[in-house]
């Protein structure tokens, strides 16, 4: 556990009651909405589900054979049609689904008729391509409109996407390819970032070296950069859409087939493929949008997540689309041109609804008051922060200098795994602490308990553990079904295990002390110890290697990597470079360890495992814990004296 959440316990007595003004108008004004919800969960969820649009009712709502669980079972929906056509039969065809700004400042504004029109033709390009229902198209994208208009193409006709964050390297992309079986792949020439082009392509055609199952590979033109262009396997995407027809009916889809598979790291070198379907994949994050941010019909939402991580899937695209939000999508970085980018955006295109990780928080914090302070703020109301746990003091800037003391702050808790927020406030009626997420969304039953199972007792802390089924909950780890058993099931039976830590405190408050797994959270982003592991490895001059997250300021954690060389092998500063950029290679600049620490041994119990806890220990620069049962104490002398170093 880290230290930003070793908790200033009086942050726990500070609390931020609702607004008055803001809770007369709230979507969720009456309190008894938990009670309700914790009564009858299944019926909760099923009022909800029936606002959406579906073809066929469903004659159960929920089926559960543990931990296998089918929601709203014979229900026929399209995610698609809900996120698009649903609108168009109001005043709403007309209201701005997506607003865009690109990097250098160049915009587009899509309304939901623009929408339709863009999505049924590229559904028609991916069809002409021959992707049919069941086939997997891998999504390898910057954050451009083209890349909600693939996604929504793919739900239209029943094939699974499968979207693959844009700063992963040729290698993690080939592998998430394979796993995937993707047919198609959908990119970009390059992204703009800090007003460089930084090349897609590229990588694409490095992985697809080693993809079989890949046949095509349609290419938007986003940097103009010369790119490659495989005759007979890649096309122009512009080329494509010219010659598409508008107007493509959607696959009627149960609501247990897939909608998307998501890849996210876990506590083995394989990343895994998180499955979610459709229909209560919808419900969940439909509902949790409208309920969390207070959606009304003229926000103006923003999310700075990139929609290859879950954040972006569920409330970039399915869930503000589904309620017919208008969506801001930023392509580029907070500090370009300048450190005020976000608040400039803000201003320009008054946003109401602000949703960001705290990372982003943290640095704003550093960059200091007088970025956000010279632009007006004054549009927004309702903020949130995602991917980690946020810090008291964060939350107190977040809130004083964002949301200028008057923007309720959801800190919503949640997981790939898990599709939807499932711990967080609802801004009219819950009381908010810094630094906790809270309690359980109504319909949601997450609880804290011992090593046993059983729930701890206010004050204490343990296991952030969900005790029922949840309709956005992922169903399996795609093609192993084993391993959703063994990953998520079987440390506490009948209850899912999050990975994560938490404390309950005297009101039920929940406060999520981050991973107690070999998960690095770094930047909101889940980094695997394992994987990092064995990318150092595969590099000639690594003996051996063990990972570990350490605080960080900024990005919360930080990849710390302990290594021993091969025989022969010298230490030197460029093999420090080069270990790091090799990281990088392999997985993405993410993973890139913050530090490599070289040492002659690792600690190891006398069995021969490493003491993964001493070295956090040591990274941290913490009393070391118990030693006793290493094999050679000396090694840690010589590990303290190396990280003085840095
Ligand atoms: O450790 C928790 C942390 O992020 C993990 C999930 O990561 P990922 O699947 O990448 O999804 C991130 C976006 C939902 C969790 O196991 N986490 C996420 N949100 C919070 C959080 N920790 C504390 N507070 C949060 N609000």
């Amino acid at each position: 556990m880290f230290r930003s959440n070793m908790m200033d316990f009086a942050a726990e007595e500070q609390v931020f009651y609702p607004d008055i003004s803001f809770s007369i108008r709230a979507n969720v004004r009456d309190t008894r909405i938990y009670d309700w919800a914790g009564i009858d969960y299944e019926g909760f969820w099923a009022t909800e589900a029936e606002q959406l649009h579906w073809y066929r009712p469903w004659d159960k709502v929920l089926d559960w054979q543990p931990p296998f669980a089918q929601w709203f079972v014979g229900g026929k929906i399209n995610a698609c049609y809900n996120c698009v056509d649903r609108h168009l039969s109001s005043w709403r065809r007309n209201k701005a689904a997506i607003i865009f700004e690109g990097e250098l400042g160049d915009q587009q504004v899509l309304t939901y008729q623009d929408l339709y029109r863009e999505v049924t033709k590229f559904a028609n390009v991916l069809r002409g391509l021959g992707v049919k229902k069941g086939d997997l198209v891998s999504i390898y994208m910057p954050m451009i409109p083209q890349a909600v208009v693939a996604m929504l193409a793919c739900a239209r006709i029943g094939a699974p996407h499968s979207v693959v964050f844009g700063g992963f390297s040729a290698e993690a992309l080939r592998d998430r390819i394979n796993d995937a079986g993707a047919k198609v792949v959908v990119t970009a020439d390059g992204c703009w970032r800090r007003g460089k082009a930084i090349p897609l392509k590229q990588n694409v055609d490095i992985a697809l070296t080693q993809c079989p199952s890949v046949e095509k590979v349609v290419v938007v033109e986003r940097t103009r950069s010369e790119v490659y262009m495989e005759p007979g396997r890649d096309l122009w995407y512009h080329e494509l859409m010219q010659q598409a027809p508008i107007g493509c009916e959607p696959e009627v889809m149960d609501a247990e087939d897939i909608l998307f598979i998501l890849y996210t790291s876990g506590t083995t070198g394989k990343p895994k493929g998180i499955v979610h379907t459709t229909g209560g994949y919808l419900t969940g994050v439909t509902s949790t949008h409208r309920n969390l941010f207070d959606l009304k019909e003229d926000d103006v939402y923003w999310c700075t997540a990139d929609i290859g991580w879950i954040t972006g899937h569920s409330y970039i695209v399915y869930g503000p689309l589904a309620n017919g939000a208008t969506v801001l999508l930023f392509e580029g970085a907070p500090d370009y041109p300048a450190r005020d980018r976000f608040w400039e955006i803000i201003e320009k295109y008054r946003v109401t609804i602000f949703y960001t990780a705290p990372t982003a928080i943290r640095l704003f914090m550093k960059w200091g008051e007088v970025w956000p302070n010279g632009r007006d703020l004054s549009s927004l109301r309702v903020l949130g922060s995602v991917g980690e746990p946020i810090n008291p003091e964060a939350w107190l800037w977040y809130h004083k200098h964002i949301g200028r003391e008057k923007c309720p702050i959801v800190d919503t808790w949640w997981q790939t795994e898990t599709g939807m927020v499932m711990v967080a406030p609802l801004p009219g009626i819950t009381p908010t602490k810094p630094g906790s997420a809270t309690v359980s969304l109504p319909g949601v039953a997450v609880d804290v308990v011992d090593e046993l199972g059983n729930p701890v007792e206010a004050g204490h802390s343990g296991y952030l553990v969900i005790k029922k089924p949840w309709p956005a909950m992922l169903r399996t780890v795609y093609k192993d079904p084993q391993r959703y058993v063994d990953q998520y099931w079987s440390r506490f039976p009948g209850l899912y295990f999050t990975g994560d830590g938490a404390r309950r405190d005297k009101d039920g408050y929940i406060w999520v002390s981050g991973r107690v797994d070999d998960v690095i959270n770094v930047s909101g982003h889940r980094i695997g110890t394992a994987e990092v592991e064995s990318a150092l490895v595969e590099h000639p001059a690594v003996a051996e290697a063990a990972v570990i997250g350490r605080y960080h300021e900024l990005k919360g954690q930080a990849v710390s990597a302990f290594i021993t060389l091969r025989e022969g092998v010298a230490w030197a500063p460029e093999l420090e470079k080069d270990l790091k950029a090799h990281v990088a290679k392999k997985i993405g600049g993410l993973a890139r360890p913050e530090e490599i620490i070289c040492a002659w041994e690792l600690p190891k119990t006398r069995s021969g495992k490493i003491m993964r806890r001493l070295l956090k220990d040591i990274a941290e620069g913490r009393v070391l814990g118990d030693i006793s049962t290493l094999a050679d104490p000396t090694v840690i002398h010589q590990l303290m004296n190396k990280k003085s170093a840095f």
